[in-house]
């Protein structure tokens, strides 16, 4: 194989991210075209694509990913490695970019993702824990604790 040098693509924030007051983000991270409230922190190695709007005084813990059609409110703690997913492959393989295909998220306020869970495209209402490791297939409607793979309650909080 031929030696070539690679396209090198930085990490940046791009200045067409919108900040509230007295966020602070980490870097390397990589942010474009979302919108950070008050008082939030973006820990290292996450990224937040385009469109993606996070609450005031939420925490992302480092190495999450925030896809596109993803709203998060205010008082959450989205965990290490979080990832969250906008294409099921509804058409059993990837919509290779066609967003008619992608879903959306919502996270309500006070809640907290654990370590490494995965969130497919659901409505996740407010005072609701997910713990570590959890796939979340399915709109969580109570406030409560929910675990596994797919994710099930494990106890409601009041
Ligand atoms: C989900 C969670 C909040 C539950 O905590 P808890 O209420 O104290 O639950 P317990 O430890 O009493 O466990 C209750 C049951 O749930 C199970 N369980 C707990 N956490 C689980 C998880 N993440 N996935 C699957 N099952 C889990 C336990 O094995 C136990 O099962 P059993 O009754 O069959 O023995 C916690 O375990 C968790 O995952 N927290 C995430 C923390 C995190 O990621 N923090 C990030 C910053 S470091």
């Amino acid at each position: 194989m031929k030696l070539n040098e690679p396209i090198v693509l930085n990490s940046q924030i791009k200045n067409d991210v919108k900040f509230g007051n007295n966020v602070r983000v980490v870097m390397p991270s990589n942010l474009y075209g979302c919108i950070i409230g008050d008082n939030s922190f973006i820990g290292p190695f996450v990224e937040i694509q385009e469109d993606v709007e996070i609450g005031n005084s939420t925490k992302i813990q480092s190495h999450a990913f925030i896809c596109s059609l993803v709203k998060i409110g205010d008082n959450c703690f989205i965990g290490h490695g979080v990832k969250f997913v906008n294409d099921k492959f509804i058409n059993n393989g990837p919509a290779m970019g066609d967003k008619s295909k992608w879903g959306q998220t919502t996270v309500g306020n006070n809640v907290s993702i654990g370590t490494n869970a995965t969130i497919l495209p659901v409505n996740i209402c407010d005072y609701v824990v997910i713990g570590a490791g959890a796939v979340v297939t399915k709109d969580i409607i109570n406030p409560g604790v929910y675990v596994g793979n797919p994710a099930k309650l494990l106890k409601l909080l009041k």
